[in-house]
């Protein structure tokens, strides 16, 4: 493998990691609000996808945390909006991150993110990883979101390495189906035991956390 592409939101960065937050605006709802605004998020980029209707991932998530403070009868005042999506911005990353990135550091490294080009370049700056990767690439360049094949193109595009010369890696099995399916060679990172989904496919590697890459992607 010639370069490494990563998924940013729940792979690189902690996307519950706005659980305080949550909980500071709204007290005894913060693990349940953050699971159901994540959730949320993703069916609207499914949706947002088929119905040809896309918006950038930050409308997305904004219109999913309205949903998920609404499901939950919860009011959204303008200023707990602003102080949760700015949370978003600061996502903090997985503790193996920083080590990892750095003894990959041989290989070309991407990102290729749902994320809007401004959110990632948010979360890369706070997070101090900017240095790490060679791209950050947004679906927003084709306007629809993974699991669209277009998506997956752009890191073959960039890149101009052949598809299997290119390891994908993403802890949503999801990504991985999609990677997988365009002819990437997958690493799913498994933190939390999660079921494979029944979609056909099996990762090439599942290992638990992002450090378990380096003997296996090459240091
Ligand atoms: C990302 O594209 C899937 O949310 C995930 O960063």
């Amino acid at each position: 493998m010639k370069a490494l592409v990563f998924d940013a939101y729940g792979t690189l960065f902690d996307v519950h990691s706005v659980i305080e937050a949550c909980e500071r605006e709204f007290p005894g709802h913060g693990t349940a609000l953050s699971h159901l605004w994540r959730a949320k998020q993703l069916e609207y980029t499914w949706l947002r996808s088929l119905m040809f209707q896309y918006r950038d991932f930050w409308q997305v998530t904004e219109s999913s945390l309205e949903y998920a403070c609404r499901a939950r009868g919860l009011t959204l005042e303008a200023t707990a909006k602003s102080r949760l999506m700015d949370a978003y911005l600061h996502l903090a990353a997985y503790p193996e991150v920083r080590e990892t990135l750095a003894s990959l550091a041989g290989r070309q490294l991407l990102i290729l993110s749902n994320g809007s080009p401004q959110m990632l370049s948010a979360l890369v700056e706070s997070s101090g990883l900017k240095e790490a990767f060679a791209h950050v690439l947004s679906v927003n360049a084709v306007k629809v979101y993974k699991p669209n094949p277009a998506v997956y193109q752009l890191a073959a595009t960039r890149t101009k390495l052949d598809r299997g010369a290119i390891g994908f890696v993403s802890s949503n099995f999801w990504d991985i189906c999609g990677a997988g399916a365009f002819g990437f060679r997958t690493f799913w990172i498994n933190r939390t035991g999660a079921t494979p989904d029944s979609l056909g496919y099996t990762p090439d590697t599942t290992v638990k956390s992002l450090s378990e890459l380096v003997p296996l992607a090459g240091g």
